[in-house]
């Protein structure tokens, strides 16, 4: 989400800093900031500049401050907890201003921690999950006093401080749950920086003229290229001198170098020839990532609803309104909601919906779905639904835009910056999201158990594993169908039930960065026209997993292999009977058929793209499409 980089050595900070936010900004852009430990009569203080929007803003701010600073640490922000601002924008400081830290990730149990640590005294200034990370590290180092409020743990007894920052974050952390990269810095400490990391990314480096940290080895190649890839429960203290490492319990240990020899072009790229391959390696993170907080105590939670439980329990139909990508999330959505909820559900283009006179009373729910959250035709959809009456919830991956802003109620993917144009992480961040959505729905209108919604959403999360397996192994297989398909005029992708909606993706990525026409039908519905079409060699990819359609969807195959068709199937791992009608068989993990789009839909974007490549197409850019359309 955030972007994350430190410096100490024998260099201005302030240059450093902000030239690795710059080659940071693509993870998020709606705050930024710094922290310098500058001295003034050999007392040595931090002096923290932020501003909104992008470093670009931070940059200009900072030309006019003479800072000296030789040690520091920045951040640019993707908001999570709290909109962007000023006192939102990180680093967050301790009450004194001594200790200043820059955090990516979240803290799920900051309601309790923050709770806790006001009162013992502790002053916010901000709503982010961050700021309760500086406190706990300002008690480690300067030590806890007695509690204040009997029935907490500000009950507890005072505590001494260990006056050693890389010792205090080890501590913080151990009341921690969630995701982090920290970096901490200490006025009583100048020339440290104190790093930890747990499930999100570190990387750290030593060049010639110091000590470096950030969340994407992109900031540091200028300065190393030898990198140490911080792992979960390791730490590191950064000093112009060296850089020690020790495990959670101080144990020193010796982490793994890894050399870099990608240009800055790849670094930008993760390592990955184009934006589309890495986004879509970040899958299974952004199915974990969107169920972070999603199951506290044992409950459902989604809080951003903006709507309550009883407003909830009386909706009774629900229009699903997006457009491209965005639209075929919706098409999930419906199986699900119908499937779970029983609640009657319509998915339309967001440009036909404004322009018809559909159904609306106080106790329709329109759920709007987009990545860029500024889509003219969903924007207009959502004014023109809530004018009549509607309550609507936004889906979307920028925090602040205008969908978000606009909707009732908003939850945000946790896709992160998505950069080629070709949705994939997105698409895969909206359906677990409307995949949520519909169990919530289906647990308030009674329809699931609380014990059914638990179970289900264990089986969501295992998708994040399925896709990663299919990443690692069927590599081969889908480079195998691409061949097949790379020199067609046009082809069909078919599926019945869940595999019609996933087809619908599949023909979309396909048209949209190979230029290869595609089409995508329900395959029962094949016989009625599209069967025409094909002739020997025509492509026919199929999704026919097991599923309580899988027999129907292979007759329909049948017919297709009888008249010559090369079927490309998507497969269910272990199905060996399928081997004799396709020509290329591409496999997925066994997975329950509500939860088939998730994984399903991966081995369709890397063919798209396989093909796209083989075509010889710029699969990040492909022509005359843009990634976010602000006009109608
Ligand atoms: C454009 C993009 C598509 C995207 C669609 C909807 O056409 O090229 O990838 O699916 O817009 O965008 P949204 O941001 O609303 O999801």
């Amino acid at each position: 989400m955030c972007g994350i980089v430190g410096y100490t050595g024998d260099e201005l900070a302030k240059d450093i800093l902000i030239n690795g936010l710059k080659r940071l900004e693509y993870r998020g852009y709606d705050s930024a900031g710094v922290a310098l430990e500058d001295a003034t009569g050999g007392v040595t203080h931090i002096d923290v500049i932020r501003r909104v929007g992008k470093v670009a803003g931070l940059e200009s701010e900072l030309a006019g401050v003479d800072a000296t600073a030789t040690c520091g640490i920045g951040h640019t922000r993707w908001a999570t907890h709290g909109r962007p601002s000023m006192a939102n924008a990180h680093p967050h400081t301790s009450c004194d201003g001594r200790i200043a830290i820059v955090h990516n990730g979240i803290i799920e149990n900051f309601a309790e921690l923050r709770e806790e640590l006001a009162q013992r005294g502790h002053t916010f200034t901000s709503d982010t999950d961050t700021e309760v990370f500086a406190h706990l590290i300002e008690e480690a180092y300067y030590g806890r006093p007695a509690g204040v409020a009997a029935g907490t743990t500000a009950g507890a007894p005072a505590a001494l401080g260990c006056h050693d920052l890389m010792a205090a974050v080890r501590e913080a952390c151990t009341h921690v749950v969630g995701a982090y990269g920290l970096a901490a810095v200490c006025a009583d400490e100048p020339g440290v920086i104190a790093v930890a990391r747990k499930d999100s990314p570190i990387v750290i480096g030593r060049g010639a003229r110091g000590s470096y940290v950030a969340s994407d080895v992109i900031a540091l190649i200028d300065a190393t290229r030898d990198v140490v890839v911080l792992e979960d429960g390791q730490f590191a203290r950064l000093a112009p001198e060296g850089i020690t490492y020790t495990d959670a319990e101080g144990t020193p240990i010796e982490p793994a170098v890894t050399h870099i020899d990608w240009d800055i072009d790849m670094a930008e790229k993760g390592g990955y020839p184009d934006f589309m391959l890495k986004e879509i390696c970040e899958q299974p993170r952004v199915v974990r990532d969107t169920l972070v907080g999603r199951m506290t105590g044992g409950e459902l939670t989604i809080d951003e609803l903006g709507l309550s439980l009883e407003e909830l329990n009386l909706i009774d139909r629900v229009y699903v309104i997006a457009c491209g990508t965005s639209y075929h999330a919706g098409l999930i959505a419906k199986n699900l909601i119908e499937m779970w909820a029983r609640i009657p559900c319509e998915v339309e283009a967001a440009s036909e919906f404004r322009y018809r006179n559909p159904i609306i009373t106080p106790s329709t729910l329109v759920v709007a779905v987009s990545q860029s959250g500024e889509t003219a035709d969903t924007l207009a959809a959502i004014r023109d639904a809530r004018i009549k009456g509607a309550k609507v919830f936004g889906i979307t991956n920028v925090v602040g835009s205008p969908v978000a802003r606009e909707s009732d109620g908003v939850i945000y993917t946790k896709a992160n910056k998505e950069i080629a144009v070709a949705s994939t992480k997105s698409f895969i961040g909206q359906v677990v999201s409307l995949t949520l959505l519909a169990l919530l729905l289906a647990q308030v209108k009674y329809r699931l158990t609380v014990g059914q919604v638990r179970m289900l959403f264990r089986e969501l999360g295992d998708t994040a594993e399925q896709i990663q397996w299919i990443l690692d192994t069927q590599k081969d297989a889908i480079h195998e169908a691409a061949l097949a398909c790379k020199d067609a005029h046009s082809a069909l992708f078919v599926g019945r039930g869940m595999g019609a909606a996933i087809a619908n993706e599949g023909a979309l990525k396909l048209k949209e960065i190979s230029y290869l026409h595609a089409e995508a039908y329900a395959a029962g519905e094949m016989k009625h026209g599209p069967i025409a079409l094909i002739d020997p060699g025509f492509p026919v990819i199929a999704i026919a997993t097991k599923s309580p359609v899988y027999d129907k969807t292979v007759s329909n195959l049948k017919e297709c292999e009888a008249r010559g068709a090369k079927i490309v199937v998507v497969a269910t791992e272990g199905d060996e009977d399928i081997a004799q009608i396709a020509d290329h068989v591409i496999y997925i993990p066994p997975v329950r058929d509500a939860f088939s789009a998730i994984t399903a839909t991966v081995p369709l974007q890397l063919l798209a793209r396989e093909v796209a490549l083989m075509r010889g197409c710029d699969v990040d850019q492909p022509r005359n499409l843009a990634k976010s359309v602000t006009v109608e």
